[in-house]
């Protein structure tokens, strides 16, 4: 799957960089969903030096494994422990991309998407965001998200579906996703209205701790980065190019606040792709993910 195939269906429009070569693709190798065998089965020194991020993509990669879905929550927590402490550094960041007058050159793209890892369980990511940029309000569907500043700071709203809906049995899915394949088929998209609670409104920095999303508690977001770049690192699963069991595409759909019912109440509705929203490409630089 190259990259341009995976974010088309992040609905967002790529310009290509001269910086942009495949460096991640080839150093960053899937390596199976056995890696805490071969990692307890090296030297205590190879163990002390494994880099952060590694860490974390193997944390990433035993998380969202299927078969070890029944300590999500455990695996969960570990994750966002590991990427709370996760510096730019730990990720080869470019520092010339927290340099304003980087996106001040004539037809930079307000944001720059650097895939770190992708296969079909993970998408690991680092998005930068020009000084003022708000990546649009846009959801997740049926997936998790941790995303962790790592430059800059950037304004998070999160919002979840009002009511809060339970995760639907097996049963009910199904039958959801009938309805919503035969509309797909025919061709028609069912824009989507709703209610949501804002249920998360602050800065993050550097120095803050990861935001979760779940495929029900914050899964809409919008994020802007204040006066100076910044820099985030996102590990979303599945990732938005796989299908949904008996619907078809992860489409990302983007809405607009229409209504504010209370001071934490609003009501949303799907909207277009924003075409204020496109990114350009920079390469990983950080360690081999093994
Ligand atoms: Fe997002």
């Amino acid at each position: 799957m190259t990259f341009v195939d995976s974010f088309a269906l992040l609905s967002s429009r790529l310009f290509s960089t001269s910086k942009f070569f495949i460096r991640a693709k080839f150093l960053c190798r899937p390596c199976g969903f056995h890696m805490d065998v071969r990692y307890e089965t090296r030297s205590t020194m190879e163990v002390v030096n494994v880099p952060p991020i590694v860490c974390t993509y193997r944390q990433a990669l035993r998380t969202f494994d299927v078969q070890g879905k029944n300590e999500l929550p455990q695996n969960l927590s570990k994750l966002k422990a590991m990427m709370d402490v996760l510096k730019a550094e730990d990720l080869g960041f470019d520092k010339s991309l927290s340099n304003p007058a980087t996106w001040v050159k004539p037809n930079k793209a307000p944001c720059t998407y650097i895939e770190v890892f992708q296969n079909r369980q993970i998408n690991m990511s680092i998005f930068v965001l020009k000084p003022g940029f708000k990546m649009p309000l846009h959801d997740h569907p049926h997936m998790h998200g941790l995303l962790k500043v790592i430059s800059g700071a950037v304004k998070i709203r999160a919002f979840t579906e009002y009511p809060l809906k339970e995760v639907l049995n097996h049963v009910d899915f199904q039958t959801r996703a009938k309805l919503e394949a035969a509309r797909l088929a025919q061709g028609l998209h069912k824009k989507r209205k709703l209610f949501a609670q804002i249920t998360n409104s602050s800065t993050c920095s550097e120095i803050s701790e990861t935001c979760t999303l779940t495929p029900t508690i914050s899964n809409y977001h919008e994020i802007e980065a204040l006066e100076m770049p910044a820099a985030f690192f996102d590990i979303l699963s599945p990732p938005y190019d796989t299908l949904i069991e008996g619907i078809g595409p992860r489409r990302c759909r983007y809405y607009n606040v229409v209504n504010s019912i209370s001071t934490n109440l609003v009501e949303l509705h799907e909207t277009e792709v924003p075409t204020c929203f496109y990114c350009d490409q920079a390469p990983y630089l950080g360690p081999v993910l093994v």
